[in-house]
């Protein structure tokens, strides 16, 4: 259900069941806390007493009695100084801590962030996500609605580009958290469709015989083994009087068995989360669409399962990519480069003012970088263009380069090239291979293998897909506008 969300009310006058209020790692409360502090003199010794210090992350909630018109009050902690992420956080770890509350009311827009209520909107929609699609007794949380108490935080336009934002991320986590049998290739093009028709953007969508017919080699060599047969979807967001031109190229593969060169079974599991490129495009897409941003976006999403049965590609195979370029494919498991070696030649085709790809590329840039952060690469501006955005959504990557003489790792005897290169610097070498079919204008490669999940619930952030990624690919469609 969606969550209400009511503006501008003084915080003596709202109506609601849990106040949320902030307090710093120094005792000091922030954005209107004091209100609370005034009325509840026994407040600050209780929180002592359990052992809550405004740290990042804590969040303690205590009866309101008869000291303030609320059932209860939520104090969260910001630790030592608040930044925008930081406030999304805190947003997040309140939602989920008061969510069996019908009526949030909060003064956390009132801290001095600009437009602080795009990140307490955000922190909190994202916060109160659950992925209950599966459970035949589903548990809604209670929350039905967000009061920010208090003028202040951008107002109007902040929520509404906070909310833009959650829904974006919602949309990507649900398809990521859908398990592979219920989201094969032709399910996903009509989730597309749907999004499509609810913004007004026009979709092409490639069978398996025109996915042949148009050359798209690397996704029809990647889809031959399945069942499902693949699709690849090319959905134009082309508002009137945009200037500026982006391309978004998403990884779909929706489930990575490995292929013939098959993956071993303790972690297969999470392989449904391949298609998690194609799915942060999409979300990015939905929300540039709902944000009315001027700027033209071709969201090209090449979707296949990566599977085994007599018709799979083989190890040693070649085939001739949309760019002319022939692969040799040397280890089926580097699946997600053959698809979007396509991806990027028909992206490539259009002359945008710059394309970016995410993928959940490689188990490298999980190991050179961990989860929490993910790898880019590209040309240099392009480069730039994204790690800068990144940071301004608050998102957290890091620049990787493009090492010349790795190139020579995927030089093929038989091919133009090959799909793998040696064990170290995988994330390199498929990001060279990448480059190979980007053209010769602007390019970024984002590697989101570590990022786009996560095993732990963490403030705004659930177990299992993250949504991560969204937010920079708004925030670089916003940064290209601008230019
Ligand atoms: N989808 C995987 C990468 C991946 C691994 C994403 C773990 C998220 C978590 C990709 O298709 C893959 O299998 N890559 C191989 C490439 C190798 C065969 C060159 C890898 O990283 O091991
Ligand atoms: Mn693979
Ligand atoms: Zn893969």
């Amino acid at each position: 259900m969606e969550l209400e969300i009511r503006f501008g009310e003084a915080i003596a006058t709202a109506e609601g069941d849990a106040l949320v209020v902030p307090m710093f790692e120094d005792g000091s409360w922030g954005g209107g806390g004091e209100w609370v502090a005034e009325r509840m003199p026994g407040l600050a010794g209780y929180l002592e007493k359990a052992g809550f210090t405004g740290g990042a992350g804590q969040v303690e909630t205590v009866p309101g009695g008869d000291a303030v018109p609320f059932a209860a009050v939520t104090v969260v902690g910001l630790g030592e100084e608040v930044d925008a992420e930081s406030l999304r956080r805190a947003a997040g770890a309140a939602a989920r801590a008061c969510s069996r509350f019908a009526t949030a009311v909060t003064t956390l827009h009132l801290l001095e962030i600009d437009e602080a209520a795009e990140m307490v909107v955000f922190g909190f929609m994202a916060g109160l996500y659950t992925f209950e699609t599966f459970k035949s007794e589903a548990k809604p949380a209670a929350i039905e609605a967000l009061v920010l108490a208090g003028d202040g935080g951008g107002g109007e336009p902040a929520v509404a580009r906070g909310r833009a934002l959650a829904h974006g991320v919602a949309l990507t986590r649900n398809l990521v958290n859908t398990p592979a049998v219920a989201k094969p290739p032709a399910v996903l093009v009509a989730h597309v469709e749907d999004i499509a028709a609810a913004h007004g953007m026009s979709v092409e969508i490639y069978d398996e015989d025109e996915i042949v017919a148009a050359g798209f080699g690397g996704l029809a060599a990647v889809g031959a083994g399945a069942a499902n047969p693949p699709r690849m979807v090319v959905l134009d967001y082309a508002p009137e009087g945009a200037v500026k031109s982006l391309a978004l190229v998403g990884k779909g593969i929706v489930f990575d068995s490995g292929g013939l060169s098959i993956k071993p079974a303790s972690g297969m599991e999470d392989m449904k989360t391949d298609m998690a490129g194609a799915a942060t495009v999409l979300g990015a897409v939905q929300a540039i669409a709902e944000l009315g941003l001027s700027i033209n976006v071709k969201a090209i999403l090449p979707f296949t399962e990566n599977v085994i049965s007599g018709h799979s590609m083989r190890p040693g195979d070649v085939f001739t990519a949309r760019n002319g370029k022939t692969v040799e494919v040397l280890n089926t498991d580097a699946e997600g480069r053959l698809i979007l070696a396509d991806g990027l030649s028909l992206a490539a085709e259009g002359e945008p003012d710059l394309i970016v790809d995410v993928a959940t590329l490689t188990g490298a840039a999980k190991v050179a970088l961990g989860v929490e952060i993910a790898a880019v690469f590209g040309t240099d501006e392009a480069r730039r263009l994204v790690v800068d955005a990144a940071e301004a959504a608050g998102e957290d990557v890091w620049p990787m380069p493009l090492h010349a003489s790795y190139r020579s790792h995927i030089d093929s005897t038989v091919a133009d090239i090959k799909n793998t290169g040696e064990r170290w610097g995988g994330a390199i070498t498929a990001a060279l291979f990448l480059r190979e079919f980007a053209g010769d204008g602007p390019w970024a490669h984002i590697d989101i293998a570590g990022p786009a999940r996560s095993t732990k619930a963490a403030d705004y952030t659930p177990k299992g897909a993250s949504g991560f990624g969204v937010r920079t690919l708004v925030a670089v469609a916003e940064g290209l506008t601008a230019s």
